[in-house]
Order: structure tokens, then sequence, then C-alpha cells
């Protein structure tokens, strides 16, 4: 029986599905991480220009809307998350012309746009940020920040124990324009990324006026970094006794997921209500709990929000359903729909996390097993595109992209890398710009290298090498997509209803679909479900029995 059942959706069918209404309910939405994606200049840097010549490609492949990381003007010490205007495009990335020629040539081929918003930092070259050094203290600049006295005699301690995300003190200790040591500020994550005070006025105000910067622009929509982090406890208490924060951690701390933010988000979404276009906002939001992540979406809040416990997720039937039963529990009281994702630029590839057999977490720097990833990758990938709700796929994921843990320490960027004892700082692994072709520099990235070095073999797992290829990783994604584009009832809906499985296997059926996850090693006989739509490898059919290859994902339909 063959894999792949369908073929792309043609142009028609894109165009009339992204103007359907609540659209992003089971949108498909993939990230651009703009640095790795395609280059246009040839400098080994990713580019607006590049991602919009390659827009086609991600119409072809089917997915519903582009979300970029961040490409505003900064002096990337956290790889574009630290904003030093955020009205601007970094000359790296091009200019606002890029930018509007970009947004425009995607709603032409009904994709939409939506951009990363940083609201919970800058970055020190900020215009506020420098003012504030320079005024010294007492400057009212300093109020948009959190500047504090430093504890001890000499003012020489941190203001209180915070740590940052990244490593070490949350709090740095700026030098007064007189040249003594003076004030700290808080960073809770680089040095380089201040946090804004928003308690104040001006830092509401100011973010309101780039919100709707960006809707004039004609974004669809804002991925809104670090949602969970702009507003701290009263009075800055400290932390106690804590082990490292992780980064999409969910430890409970008093500078994440206070309650205040969400008068933050119920502000922001009266003014996304006011233009037209079924705009939407997606939360990062670290949070204990799939229930604290739900207060983000609520109603009059945001629209959805990743959800960090799946992504957390080892590939394992009975956590995944009982992930799965929670997120879906926790998002219908406030009738939003679940948001699944499985890797992005802040993890290791979910083709290298699934690689191992124990639970090395979301940061790890060991190959393992390459094709037992790719596997469980490919199965992960249509289970996470078989339950109810949006999906957010991460460039490269589509073609199967291991992470590259032999990545030279020289050439590593990442900030958390350089903090020490912190964070594990392995995100450039995940970061590497992705193969087009099977030959040539960058293998079809750029002219010209690539800002970190791309692996050898990369060009076999090229989209060149994929495109057309039956049962490559690509062809697999572009089906599912096609398949899911046709069967409009495949994302929409708030449940599943679990049928019996042998052990290591879930099996649920939502309407007229059917999906059995295979999650062991070995393949289980299951019972037929009507006819295969699409596998993550080959599937036997007898007697009204199926031969489920081990980490195997099929989907059936009755209908
Ligand atoms: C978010 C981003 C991450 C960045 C951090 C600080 O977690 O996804 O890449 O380092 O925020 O802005």
């Amino acid at each position: 029986m063959s894999q792949h059942s369908a073929d792309p959706a043609p142009n028609t069918v894109l165009a009339t599905v992204a103007r359907h209404r609540d659209w992003w309910r089971d949108a498909v939405i993939y990230q651009v991480y703009p640095r790795s994606f395609a280059d246009s200049n040839g400098d080994g840097m990713g580019d607006l220009e590049g991602v919009r010549s390659r827009l086609p490609y991600l119409r072809d492949l089917g997915v519903d809307a582009v979300w970029l990381s961040p490409f505003y003007a900064s002096p990337q010490a956290d790889a574009g998350y630290d904003v030093a205007d955020y009205r601007a495009v970094d000359p790296m990335f091009g200019n606002l012309l890029d930018a509007d020629a970009l947004i425009r040539d995607a709603h032409e081929l009904g994709l939409r746009i939506i951009v990363d918003l940083v609201p919970n930092h800058s970055s020190d070259q900020h215009e506020w940020f420098k003012r504030a050094l320079a005024e010294g203290p007492g400057s009212p600049l300093r109020e948009r920040y959190h500047f504090r006295p430093g504890e001890g005699e000499g003012g020489e301690l941190p203001p209180n124990d915070w740590e940052s995300v990244f490593g070490g003190p949350a709090w740095t200790r700026v030098t007064e324009p007189d040249g003594t040591p003076g004030e700290w500020y808080l960073h809770l994550f680089a040095p380089q990324q201040p946090d804004f005070n928003w308690n104040h006025p001006a830092v509401g105000d100011e973010f309101r006026s780039i919100l709707r910067f960006w809707l004039d622009m004609g974004v669809d929509g804002f991925r809104v970094d670090v949602a969970h982090g702009l507003v701290k406890a009263e009075g800055l208490p400290d932390l106690g006794a804590h082990d490292q924060l992780k980064l999409l951690g969910n430890d409970v701390t008093p500078f994440f997921d206070q309650d205040g933010v969400h008068a933050v988000y119920r502000q922001w979404r009266t003014i996304l209500d006011e233009y037209t276009g079924d705009r939407i906002f997606v939360a990062e939001a670290w949070t204990p709990t799939i229930e604290r992540t739900a207060n983000y979406v609520r109603p009059d809040e945001l629209h959805q929000a990743f959800n960090f416990q799946y992504l957390g997720t080892h590939w394992d039937a009975r956590e995944l359903r009982a992930v799965i039963d929670r997120t879906l529990d926790a998002m219908r009281p406030v009738g939003a729909p679940a948001t699944w994702v499985l890797s992005n630029h802040d993890v290791t590839r979910h083709a290298t996390r699934f690689a191992h057999d124990s639970a090395l977490g979301t940061q790890i720097r060991l190959a393992g097993d390459r094709e037992l990833g790719l596997r469980r990758a490919r199965a992960a990938t249509l289970l996470m595109l078989a339950l109810p709700g949006s999906a957010y796929l991460y460039q490269g994921e589509e073609l199967g992209l291991p992470d590259v843990v032999d990545l030279p320490d020289e050439v590593r960027q990442d900030p958390a890398y350089f903090r020490g004892a912190g964070q594990d700082g392995f995100r450039d692994g995940c970061r590497v710009p992705i193969p087009w072709t099977r030959t040539g520099s960058s293998y079809g990235f750029g002219a010209g290298g690539s800002w970190l070095p791309q692996p050898e073999g990369w060009g076999e797992l090229s989209v060149e090498a994929q495109q057309g290829a039956p049962g490559s990783t690509l062809e697999l994604y572009r089906s599912a997509l096609a398949v899911r584009r046709e069967q409009r009832g495949l994302g929409a809906g708030d449940a599943v209803e679990w049928l019996r499985a042998p052990e290591g296997v879930l099996a649920f059926r939502r309407g007229e679909f059917v999906c059995v996850a295979n999650t062991t090693g070995e393949s289980v006989t299951a019972p037929a479900h009507g006819r295969v739509l699409i596998a993550s490898d080959e599937v036997t059919e007898a007697n009204g029995e199926a031969k489920v290859p081990a980490d195997t994902t099929v989907w059936w339909t009755t209908a």
C-alpha cells in the first residue's frame, strides 16, 4: 500500500482556505528563522529577500502561515531577540521595503505572515536604554527598565537573587557617567537584554504603537516572545534556593507567569480586533502547567499559546496520551485551540531528541541513533497533525534534519553557551542553515558560505534531493498537509475518542478519522479502519487487520 495518497493542494484551494474565518484554529504555521532560511546576497546570512524568494516552496508545502523570528535592528547579542529599534529592519536582513514586499507576496500566494514581538526586554543599544545609562541615576528613562541600587555596604551585591535564564545573575552593575560603579539593572536573559518595567505607562504606550506599526504594514499576527515575563512580582522578592532555570521551563518564580500580564494582553486584543482580517497573537508562555497556559488564551486575550508540555513529552504512548488529554481539557473551557509544536529555534530538533531511548531533555548534544530518531520524528509529526487544533513546524523539520551536534565551539553564537554554568547553550545546533540543493558552497542556502557551518552530507537532506522522491520526509509532510487541507475535519474540534489499543500504541477516532501511532520498537497488528489516508511507513492490510510497523503513525478514514 502506498504511503502517500494525495497530491499537494492546488493553489486555488490554498487561497480559499487561507481566507476562511478563524483560520488559525486549525492552521499549520511554519517558523522561518531568517538567519538560516535563504541568503539572497551571498553574505552567509539569511535575509528577507531570501525568504521572499522561497515563498512558493512554502505554498507548495501546504502551510497556512509563516512566523518569522525577529529581523529588526539589533546588535544580535541573542540572534535578534535583542531589539534596538522595533520599527526598523536590521540591514543584515534588508529594509522595510523588503518586509513590505515579503508581506505582499505572501498574501498573493495565500500565505499569512506572523512577526515576532519582543516586549519583555530590549537591546542595551535601544535608544531608551542608552539614554538611561548616559543620564545617570535619577534619569526618568531608568524608570522604564528595572534599575536598583545594589545591596551590601558599597552596593556591590545585586539587588536580589534572581538568575538569568542563560546562567549567572540576572543583574548587571553599570558604570555611571562619572566613572564610578553604580546601579544595577535587571536582565532575565543576556546582559545585553535589559528587562522593561511594564509598570511604567510609557512602555505600554510604546508597544501599542509598535503593534499598530506592524498591523498597518499588513502582518497577520504576532508571536509574543517571553509573554509570561512582562510583569514581575511587586517588590522583586528573592527567588530562594533554585535549580538553574531552563528555556521553556515550568518553574514557579516571582518573575514569570504573574497574573498581572493578562491585563496587557486584554488591551492588546482590543487593538488587534480593530483591524480587519482575523489577525492573531500566539504566546510563547512558559508556565508551570497547561492549565496556567490556558489563561493566556481566554477569549479576550491571545489566540494561541505554544504547548511546551507537549514539546517536552517523550515518544511514549502513555505520556503522550496524558498530555493530549490534559491539553484538550485545559483548552476546552476557554474555547481556544490546542497549539501543538515539536521543534523550534530554542530546542534540539525532534529528529535528534527522539534518537535516544533515555530521557535527555530538550537540549542535547548527542547524535543518538539517527535512523531511529527520524522514524520516530516522522511518526510524531503525523500524530501531531492528526490532533485537533493548530500546529507549528520549524524550518527544516520537513527535511527530517537532525540537530548538528558537533559544531566547533569557536563558531557557536548562542549567548547561553557563553554564560558558562547556565543553560547548556546548544541552540546553535538547530539553527544551521538549511540545505536547498545537493551541491554548492552552502547547499543552495546562498551564493556564499553560511554563518554556521553545514555538516558534510547535508546536501542529501536537501529539498532538491527529497523533492518528488517517494517516501522522503519532505513528500511525507507535503502529503500530510494536503490531506489535512482536503479533510477539513482533521484539525477541527476539541476532543478525541480513544480506542482500545495494545500497550505502547495510541489509537483515537475523530469523526470519520482514525489515527494509530505505534510508539514501540515492534510492529503491531491493529484493526484496519477503512481507507489509509497516509502513513509514516509502509502499512500492510489483510482480513480487516493492519500491520503497523515499529514507530509508525497511520491515518485512516472511514468515509
Ligand atoms: C525566547 C526566544 C529565545 C530568546 C529568548 C530571549 O525564549 O525564543 O530564542 O533567546 O526569548 O528573548
